[in-house]
């Protein structure tokens, strides 16, 4: 079980990073699709033509990080700092109900990281529910997300199982949500021990080889990665960013590979506008680029500042912690693998 999905990915993101060789492409255009009006019942083809898969400016590479926030984001967020980098996190909502995981996400936040969000639909499927239905049920992910934040986010990852699913892409294109895809996956799935997770830098380093030796010119990339304690992210992190340092990128958020000043919603819902924060493109403290870092290896799963203040820590609702750090691994090995499999199927 826990070989299989990198098998599978490899499959799929073949054409991916055969795509990402080619000369950039345009990127869309910076701020929200266009909105509809009404009720969206639009169930045409999405493409992966829709999605954010790579930046405006050639050299840019935007690294971004789904299925968190967890133990892993912690530790990646002291590289970060070390690195003076920033990054995009897309949080699961689920997981910001614990008290020790919402304050991550918040920590990211506050250290200049942009916070997207990720979305899956209930049983994974859109049928049987209304517009409106789905819509306040993302609308509820959105807004635990602005509890925690003071914004709403507008750059979405779709759960793989759901990226079948027309009716919601097309209802979250709607309702002004930023689809978010990649073009290059660095395989911390993969490389998951802490022996092999320098290869994710490895990763990185073909990409850009490639890229100069046939086109003689930097591509951009907009990169998926998982910061959860099942995959090396965390602990191929600071090779990572020596390797993007080596080769002359520019590590951004996703709102300075897209130009947007205003990567954040007004509203969790309506698609009635969006804002900007002192961090985000063009503002007084939005910062792009990476120092070199210290290449050491962390130990995987491993965060001191975790499992001191942690333990201990009530939920919101002032109950003891329901999950430990090693549930939160395990929930998500379970909740990733299976998807994996039905995106090889739709790619
Ligand atoms: C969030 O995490 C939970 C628990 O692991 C999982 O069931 C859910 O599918 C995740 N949601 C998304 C949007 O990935």
């Amino acid at each position: 079980m826990r070989f299989s999905r990198p098998a599978i990915l490899s499959a799929f993101a073949m054409p991916l990073i055969a795509a990402a060789g080619n000369a950039p492409a345009p990127a869309p255009a910076a701020g929200a699709p266009v909105a509809t009006s009404g009720p969206s019942t639009n169930t045409g083809p999405v493409t992966w033509a829709d999605f954010l898969t790579s930046c405006q400016t050639p050299g840019q590479i935007a690294l971004t990080y789904s299925e968190g926030p967890s133990e892993a984001t912690m530790e990646m967020l002291e590289t970060l700092k070390e690195a003076k980098a920033t990054v995009t996190f897309f949080a699961n909502a689920t997981w910001l109900q614990y008290m020790q995981y919402a304050g991550v996400t918040r920590h990211a936040y506050l250290d200049g990281h942009l916070i997207g969000m990720t979305y899956r639909l209930p049983s994974d499927t859109s049928t049987g529910r209304t517009d409106a239905e789905i819509k306040e049920d993302i609308g509820r992910a959105s807004r635990t997300i602005q509890d925690l934040i003071g914004v709403y986010p507008k750059y979405m990852k779709i759960h793989e199982s759901n990226l079948k699913d027309p009716r919601l892409l097309n209802l979250v294109k709607s309702m002004g949500y930023t689809l978010v895809g990649f073009n290059m996956d660095e395989y911390d799935y993969k490389y998951n021990t802490a022996q092999t997770s320098g290869q994710i830098a490895e990763v990185y380093n073909a990409m850009f080889s490639k890229q100069m030796d046939a086109y003689g010119r930097k591509a951009s990339y907009v990169v998926a990665g998982y910061d959860v304690p099942s995959t090396g992210a965390a602990a191929g992190l600071p090779k990572v960013v020596n390797t993007i340092q080596a080769h002359g990128y520019d590590m951004v958020r996703l709102d300075g590979c897209t130009n947007d000043k205003t990567p954040y919603k007004k509203d969790p819902i309506q698609n009635n506008g969006f804002v900007g924060d002192k961090k985000s493109f063009g503002a007084a403290e939005y910062k792009h680029g990476q120092n070199a870092v210290k290449n050491v290896t962390p130990q995987l799963g491993q965060n001191p500042s975790l499992t001191q203040g942690g333990s201990a820590a009530k939920d919101a609702n002032g109950g003891t912690m329901k999950k430990s750090s090693a549930s939160r691994t395990l929930a998500t090995l379970a909740s990733t693998l299976i998807p994996a499999m039905v995106l090889a199927y739709l790619l």
